[in-house]
């Protein structure tokens, strides 16, 4: 939790947290998580969309649809942080810098030297997935059971990634995913109670 932020919340009696920590939840901890898990969602956004728009040829055609249905649940994931991360007493760092570097998503950045490498770009997207299936996989484990709130948020994500992760598998390997495409992009079936202000 940054300096400023502690100091203030030292006078008052904030029981959303209290009752956490008598659970035995360590709140710094939790808020370091949920802003490196959002920087993480909110570059990963980013990174999807130019991603997005170098599958190209006939092939790319069924592909960005694909991209587009994990890029626009990116954003809901990382929407979903905001909440949590203030009623817990945290705040994004004032450096969007900052927030953009913790994520280490470089790896995101378009497959060099053929930017429209399609395999290549699969292949980051599944990476992607992957890693944030072990970074909410993470919070669920520290929250269950004693942080209802930041749980239902976790495990919401969770089921998103886990279905994202299923789709990049079907595209790179043909394992079947029972993937059923999103009735519109950005229907995040799982995530949508949480990032409501997205308005979609
Ligand atoms: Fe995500
Ligand atoms: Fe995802």
């Amino acid at each position: 939790m940054q300096k400023e932020n502690k100091k203030a919340e030292e006078n008052i009696n904030v029981i959303g947290i209290k009752v956490l920590e008598q659970n035995g939840i360590n709140i710094d901890e939790i808020i370091k998580l949920l802003v490196y898990n959002a920087s993480v969602e909110f570059t990963a956004y980013y990174y999807f969309t130019n991603l997005r728009m170098h599958c190209t040829g006939q092939e790319g055609e069924s592909i960005k649809g694909v991209i587009e249905d994990a890029r626009l649940e990116d954003l809901s994931h990382f929407e979903s942080c905001l909440s949590r991360i203030y009623e817990l007493g945290g705040i994004l760092p004032i450096d969007a810098q900052e927030f953009i570097r913790m994520s280490g998503c470089e790896f995101l950045q378009l497959p060099s030297p053929k930017r429209t490498d399609l395999k290549e770009i699969l292949k980051k997207c599944l990476k992607a997935e992957q890693g944030a299936i072990v970074n909410w996989n993470r919070l669920c484990n520290l929250t269950i059971g004693k942080d209802p709130a930041t749980y239902d948020v976790a495990k919401d994500i969770l089921r998103e990634e886990i279905e994202h992760e299923s789709w990049f598998l079907e595209l790179l390997y043909e394992r079947p995913s029972g993937h059923m495409r999103r009735k519109y992009p950005g229907e995040r079936p799982h995530t949508h109670k949480h990032s409501r202000s997205l308005n979609i």
